[in-house]
């Protein structure tokens, strides 16, 4: 298969020097990218900023904004038979950005911001027969939320996972995740490598 990846934050400039982000570190996304590269699958993966090498075989694409990864997605998707959607994508930008430093003194105190698209919703005209593979970050008891988002955003499985469990969520080499489909059925995995968590989604996907 053709796969295409989204991993990473994004980062949503203030100006030259400021930024709106969150904790991802893009550990998930780019071990699916790892882990599809070693099934034999073409890859690309469209990451945020990070600090990861890139997997052996993997093309990959860096971009910063939420705006510069739906781009990249719309353009990629096309040619690509699977969607996975791993990038924690900012929900919010500011309304401007300076091209110049802000100096304190030109700052109100308020940053006004303005929403970004819903990457998975936007593309979802382009869907046809692609299998889109969605995640739920979330804190506390994930499924109820994930199987809500897995309805939403029309996905074919969504991986669910409670951020503040131990071993689990950003910068941790682990995760505990559940697997929902929109039949119903749910799989609770254990708590495993990111990498075998990987090994499991792409094994999905194949099936
Ligand atoms: O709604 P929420 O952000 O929790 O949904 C998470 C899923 O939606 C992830 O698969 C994420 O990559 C995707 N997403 C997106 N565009 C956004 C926000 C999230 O595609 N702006």
């Amino acid at each position: 298969m053709k796969i295409l990846i989204t991993a990473g934050p994004t980062r949503e400039p203030l100006d030259p020097v400021r930024f709106i982000s969150n904790r991802s570190t893009g550990k998930m996304g780019f071990a699916l990218a790892q882990a599809a590269a070693e099934a034999g699958h073409t890859v690309t993966l469209v990451a945020g900023p990070v600090t990861l090498p890139t997997p052996a075989g993997v093309r990959r694409i860096d971009v910063c904004t939420a705006l510069e990864m739906l781009d990249a997605v719309t353009q990629a998707l096309p040619a690509c038979e699977a969607f996975i959607s791993c990038a924690a994508v900012a929900d919010w930008r500011p309304e401007t950005c300076s091209s110049t430093k802000l100096k304190k003194s030109e700052m109100s105190g308020t940053l006004r911001l303005v929403r970004n698209p819903d990457i998975l919703r936007t593309v979802r005209p382009l869907k046809g027969t692609r299998k889109f593979v969605g995640f739920a970050a979330e804190t506390g008891e994930p499924t109820a939320e994930a199987a809500r988002k897995l309805r939403d955003k029309g996905l074919d499985l969504i991986v669910a996972n409670d951020v503040t469990a131990p071993g689990a969520g950003f910068a941790t080499e682990t995760n505990r995740v559940t697997l929902l489909t929109p039949d119903g059925s749910r799989e609770a995995l254990p708590l495993m490598d990111k990498l075998e968590v990987a090994r499991r989604i792409i094994a999905w996907l194949e099936a």
